[in-house]
């Protein structure tokens, strides 16, 4: 998803340190239908120590902080500092131990540990490439290439608040050769996740979830500074946790979370998952770009853009079908700092939406978080001729009511004097960010007309859908199929729907035309659609295969799943038990062979 990178001031370190000990539950897990209750909340992967009792020689009694500061200190030092670490970094655990004790404990939900990592939001271990076992049907010949899915999975556990979107990135990848399938699971050795390894605790400003009112930023950012005028970590080198997407471009794989730059990764040829490294383009990208660019399948250019907290707010790049990126288009008219999370591109044109979701220090003055819903802004959808240099034929149309965080797709339409965008529209976007689970998205399709700069929209689907994809060859022209996660919540997906837009254009119901979903306790993540005949022009836009994780919360166990896009019952013609579990993530994608070769 994504960060503003401004959202420094949140760092959240446990005592001890310890980097998770993964064990599996001990017991079968009952599906959850909602945010967990604290009984039921589970952090099933931490190891749990035992604390030495705590010897008080004071015979007056003391303060109940003062009490809480001297044994969370003494825990600490008895559990994870070390004898020879440097004085200074044991005085900003203290500080640490302070500010998550007294200023800014995670009492939301949406921040607190037990409840964001519990269940099969649970972290993993890494796994080197272990082969797979066949549980059901055969892998289709096209699958022959590798499947990622990208999603949180935090090196250290939390003590202070952590959102979803704060973990460290980890890579899901299973390779299918002639059949056979070897899966591994490897995080992303981002600078930060490298450098808290080398450390032994975290260290690195969380990006999403520690503001809670001005003093705790304050505070953070005041141990945050110390931290990196001590030379524990250089912010210049990357605050990231590449934990949202893989994107395939410019003949390069690529981890991406918005808060940094891209990191470059290979397959190795027996499976395993190698991060190459932090990359600006030859210096010409210089700060964080979304996750979500968008690769023209025809003249293979990909767009993408980055937002901010200053100005300006959103600035519009390309690279070339070799991966040489282009200059920086400044988007002057996004006047205030907003969430822009993801776009769409036409054949001409690039649409950005711009939601009520955005980050105003009014929240944060009056003790809440800083990036919140704003009801009193306009939600619109801003169109920029793709090749422009800047953004003075830039128009926006506005939209009352549409929140767009992921895009779908669009397209021309009307010799070009019409855009079509699809993209879930978030229906409650006061819950947004503190209560996913609350948020309904209806798939519309919204019309932009150039000239007169009338807008229409509809939804194509009741259902609560989202993580949608596409056949990859229809991005940016006009098509018929969509394959949606059905939400349950997002980002648990409780199965796949296929819509079929064209059904909108005759009468507009329901265009839900196959389903899928995965059964008592089984939840997947994003779809991601798999074409039969990749280099075949003639093919149906539905001739292939929807691939997915999927997870059995019953039983504990995760399988890769391969549907027949083309039936209406999305029928399962090929099912892998997976060597280890799969948290739920983020965003997937599958690469064919011969592109892994090129890495
Ligand atoms: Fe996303």
């Amino acid at each position: 998803m994504g960060s503003f990178p401004t959202s420094l001031l949140s760092t959240f370190l446990r005592p001890n340190s310890i980097p998770f000990q993964h064990q599996p539950p001990r017991r079968p897990l009952a599906p959850p239908t909602s945010l967990p209750q604290p009984s039921a909340c589970r952090v099933f992967s931490t190891r749990i120590e035992e604390n030495q009792p705590t010897v008080t020689t004071t015979r007056r009694p003391k303060r109940k902080w003062l009490k809480k500061l001297i044994s969370s200190t003494r825990k600490h030092r008895s559990k994870s500092v070390k004898e020879d670490q440097p004085l200074p970094s044991m005085i900003f655990k203290v500080f640490d131990d302070i500010i998550i004790n007294f200023i800014d404990p995670p009492l939301r939900v949406s921040v607190d540990p037990k409840y964001v990592l519990s269940h099969n939001f649970s972290p993993v271990n890494e796994l080197p490439p272990t082969e797979c076992e066949m549980i059901e049907g055969t892998l289709p010949s096209c699958l022959d290439g590798a499947y990622f899915r990208n999603g949180p999975n935090p090196q250290y556990l939390p003590r202070g608040p952590y959102h979803l979107f704060d973990g460290d990135g980890m890579l899901h990848a299973i390779r299918i050769s002639k059949g056979k399938a070897t899966f591994c699971s490897r995080y992303v050795k981002t600078y930060k996740y490298q450098t808290e390894k080398d450390a032994g605790s975290p260290i690195f400003p969380n990006v999403f979830s520690g503001f809670n009112g001005m003093t705790a930023s304050i505070a953070r950012l005041a141990v945050s500074t110390g931290r990196i005028l001590m030379g524990q970590f250089d912010p210049t080198k990357g605050i990231g946790v590449a934990n949202t997407s893989i994107a395939y471009f410019g003949n390069k794989l690529y981890a991406l979370g918005e808060s940094d730059l891209p990191y470059a990764i290979k397959l190795a040829t027996n499976g395993d998952i190698i991060t190459i490294g932090r990359d600006d383009f030859d210096g010409k990208l210089l700060t964080n770009m979304t996750a979500h660019p968008k690769i023209d399948p025809v003249t293979k250019e990909t767009f993408a853009f980055r937002y901010g907290p200053g100005p300006p707010f959103l600035t519009f790049f390309w690279f070339n079908e070799n991966g040489k990126k282009q200059d920086d288009v400044p988007i002057f008219s996004v006047i205030s700092p907003s969430f822009i999370h993801d776009f769409a591109i036409t054949k001409n044109y690039a649409i950005f939406p711009e939601n009520q979701i955005e980050m105003s220090l009014t929240g944060l003055i009056g003790g809440g978080s800083p990036v919140r819903a704003d009801p009193r802004k306009v939600a619109r959808l801003g169109v920029i001729p793709r090749y422009d240099k800047d953004d003075s034929e830039m128009k926006w149309f506005e939209v009352p009511g549409l929140n767009v965080v992921h895009c779908i797709n669009a397209w021309e339409e009307d010799h070009g004097d019409t855009i079509v965008m699809v993209a879930p529209n978030i229906l409650s976007v006061e819950h947004a960010l503190e209560r996913m689970d609350l948020i309904h998205a209806s798939v519309e399709k919204v019309t932009m007309d150039l000239k007169s700069g009338m807008v229409s929209r509809y939804p194509l689907s009741i259902r609560n859908l989202d993580f949608a994809v596409i056949n990859p060859a229809f991005i940016a022209v006009k098509n018929r199929y969509i394959y949606c996660g059905v939400g349950d919540p997002m980002p648990k997906i409780s199965g796949v729907v296929k819509l079929d837009i064209s059904l909108s254009e005759v009468d507009r119901h329901e265009c839900i035309v196959a389903s899928r979903m995965f059964g008592r306790g089984c939840f997947g993540g994003e779809p991601f659609f798999v074409a039969k005949e990749p280099k075949n022009p003639y093919a149906d836009e539905d001739d292939g295969y929807i691939v997915s994780y999927v997870h059995n919360e019953i039983t504990g166990d995760s399988r890769f799943v391969v549907m027949d896009a083309k039936s209406p019952t999305l029928e399962i013609v090929a099912a892998v038990k997976l060597p280890h579990r799969v948290p739920y993530g983020f965003h997937g994608l599958f690469v064919r062979e011969n592109d892994l070769t090129t890495l």
